[in-house]
């Protein structure tokens, strides 16, 4: 019988491919924390205003279904500048902010000392970050797209807890160069959290911006 030698341990004897496996893994490593620096100081140098600049009012589809939220710990994703969280805070909810950006956060907590409440906030990187599972009453999560971590929400709530997205949509991009893959598409939301129980859901275009809302329960 023949023994037929792999041609790539022929190519990389052991000790070569230990030594190209570590510098792939350090170069991909160095990529990711150039992205990572490169998202945080765009959105901190964005947030380098006293303006607010996404606004302190919350979303109209949080303030119409503020009543069947339910009150406990909550989990503000991206919260940027803090108009959901803080106002959220405001209504008696136990909120944690989480972000990339350190400017947004501190904006956050002046917005919640105007209002004479208070919030908890982490600087952190969600597209490397685990939520704590069975942990949340309640995740809010606004124009801020990573398919990957809304898979985590089930995990996440506790059981009965809710989670409130909203982002672009698909039809979105008639009005901006957005790119395509940060938009919905039309009932990914629904799609994407089919065993969930759906409370509210909407799909919005109103000749100037596009979105998608969803309010969700886990069962
Ligand atoms: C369009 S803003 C939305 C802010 C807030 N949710 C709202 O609706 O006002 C997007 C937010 O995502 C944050 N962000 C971007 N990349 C992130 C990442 N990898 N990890 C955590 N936050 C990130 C930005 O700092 C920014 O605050």
């Amino acid at each position: 019988m023949t023994a037929h030698k792999d041609p790539f341990k022929i190519l990389f004897p052991k000790g070569v491919s230990i030594l190209l496996g570590l510098l792939l893994f350090l170069l991909l490593t160095s990529v990711h924390a150039l992205a990572h620096e490169k998202d945080k100081s765009r959105w901190d140098s964005k947030y380098d205003t006293e303006t607010y600049i996404f606004g302190i009012t919350p979303i109209p589809f949080l303030i119409e279904n503020l009543k069947l939220l339910p009150k406990g710990k909550t989990l503000d994703l991206a919260m940027g500048e803090g108009r959901h969280g803080v106002y959220l805070a405001t209504k008696g909810f136990d909120v944690l902010g989480l972000d990339i950006s350190q400017k947004g956060l501190q904006k956050a907590h002046k917005l919640a000392e105007s209002q004479n409440t208070t919030i908890q906030t982490r600087v952190v990187d969600l597209e490397n970050h685990t939520l704590e599972k069975n942990s949340y009453d309640l995740i809010v999560c606004t124009y801020y797209m990573q398919r990957d971590l809304f898979l985590q929400f089930k995990d996440a709530l506790k059981p009965g807890g809710m989670a409130l997205i909203e982002t672009y949509n698909i039809d979105h991009l008639k009005y901006s160069k957005f790119n395509p893959k940060w938009v919905l598409q039309s009932n990914e939301l629904l799609e994407t959290f089919k065993d969930f129980k759906i409370i509210r859901y909407q799909a919005v275009d109103n000749g100037k911006i596009a979105y998608s809302s969803i309010l969700i329960q886990k069962l």
